[in-house]
């Protein structure tokens, strides 16, 4: 370690004790006279926090229940006839490994997740690929806690689901760790006339310290027992490398031919994109898209842009109507502030193009359509009734819809 370094680190641990003795902190704080002036109000909110005092500032509340809060898919997602999900839910069952491929927040982390936890109902393992990922995390191996079993290990032998995210992202080596296992997903034992299993034909692998590991060893439930199976996500096709994405390398074809036959291309779907997005910020997105992609932007307006740019929009009109879920947010004498734009969203998206573009879509005629007075006069005009479709509650008062309410809004 470097003299900096261990400075550093001196600091660090008196930082901690000093904020940690309340004592101390108060003997301080009974000398000063805090205004605005001598303390800056970011260290006066951190130590008031700290020390647990309450009255004077306000800190940020957010009022909004559990359900309007929600971050995930409170349903399994409908896995209709013929749709991607249905594909892949057979894919799995089947024993294929399934890969989904497509641009930066497309929704294929969501996907997988969801499929995983509410239709397929095995216990989840998950590797975040990237070029550091250790082949310990994968197959198990020593570290500083002992040895420490991988996640392939852990859902081969627990009947799992494992979930490669980001998978061209890690270093081809230690991909080559996956393909014993990937070969193996669909294998099945043989059965003798009984119909019980010969056990010397479970298929194995074996794990960081060689063990040798059979199939479901380890399932808690037996019927999942020979269920392993694999999702991995990318930005790539694995082979091309591909100039708008960092971090993702070439992968061996022995790797990219394990998931050949069950690779997804997961586009932007503006028919999902308009069910979860008001359309005022549906229409605004999808101009700027439509725009960045005539000129072969490596900016996008992916679905989490979209997302992020909803949330903004639905606090702004919840703050203009004072709803009881309006996030509150409080100034430094304790009174409630107005909460970010969909306009600073805005702004703050164009201001990472450069100069030239930013002005051409200025001029841009559906943009600029799009986010003129009288399509945001419309928004607002329409924000309570699509609030309450969304989460059958009244913005106004944080009411529950009558199952008569649904009806006629439905209607
Ligand atoms: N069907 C859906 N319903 C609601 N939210 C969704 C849905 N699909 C995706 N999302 C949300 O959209 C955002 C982007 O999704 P996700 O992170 O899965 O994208 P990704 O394709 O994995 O992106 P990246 O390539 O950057 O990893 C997330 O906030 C996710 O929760
Ligand atoms: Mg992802």
């Amino acid at each position: 370690m470097d003299e900096n370094e261990v400075i550093k680190q001196i600091i660090e641990t008196i930082r901690k004790d000093i904020v940690s003795d309340k004592k101390f902190i108060m003997s301080i704080l009974a000398k000063i006279e805090l205004t605005e002036d001598n303390i800056p109000s970011k260290l006066i909110l951190s130590l008031m926090n700290k020390l647990n005092a309450q009255g004077q500032v306000r800190m940020p509340v957010s009022n909004k229940p559990k359900d309007f809060a929600g971050t995930k898919a409170s349903k399994p997602i409908s896995v209709g006839d013929g749709s991607i999900e249905s594909k892949i839910v057979s894919d799995l069952l089947d024993g294929n490994n399934v890969y989904l491929m497509g641009k930066a927040g497309t929704g294929k982390t969501y996907l997988a997740e969801t499929i995983a936890e509410y239709v397929m109902g095995q216990p989840v393992f998950m590797v975040n690929c990237s070029q550091w990922t250790s082949p310990i995390e994968i197959r198990g191996g020593q570290t500083i806690k002992g040895y420490e079993e991988g996640q392939l290990i852990k859902a081969w032998a627990e009947g799992g689901i494992l979930i490669l995210d980001e998978l061209p992202k890690l270093d081809p080596n230690t991909a080559g760790l996956l393909n014993a296992a990937l070969a193996k997903t669909g294998s099945n034992p043989v059965y003798d006339e009984k119909g019980d299993i010969i056990e010397s034909t479970v298929p194995y692998i074996t794990n960081g310290r060689g063990d040798k590991i059979y199939k479901g060893q380890d399932a808690k439930d037996k019927d999942l027992r020979f269920r392993f199976c694999v999702i991995a996500t990318g930005n790539t096709d694995m082979i091309n490398v591909g100039n708008k994405y960092g971090g993702n390398q070439r992968q061996d074809y022995s790797l990219v031919d394990r998931f050949a036959g069950s690779f997804y291309v997961i586009n932007n779907d503006p028919i999902k994109e308009m069910q979860l997005t008001y359309p005022y910020v549906f229409n605004l997105c999808n101009a700027m898209r439509k725009y960045l992609e005539s000129k072969d932007a490596l900016q996008s307006i992916s679905l989490r842009t979209m997302l992020n740019f909803n949330r903004t929009f639905e606090q702004e009109m919840l703050y203009k109507i004072e709803s009881p879920f309006a996030d509150e947010i409080f100034n430094n004498s304790g009174e409630k502030i107005a909460p970010k734009t969909i306009e600073d969203s805005v702004n703050s998206f164009l201001n990472m193009l450069e100069k030239n573009m930013r002005d051409d879509l200025d001029n841009d005629q559906e943009f600029r359509s799009a986010k003129s007075e009288r399509a945001k006069t419309q928004a607002e005009d329409d924000f309570r009734s699509h609030f309450m479709k969304k989460y059958h509650l009244n913005p106004r008062n944080g009411d529950s819809l009558t199952e008569k309410e649904i009806t006629e809004l439905d209607k």
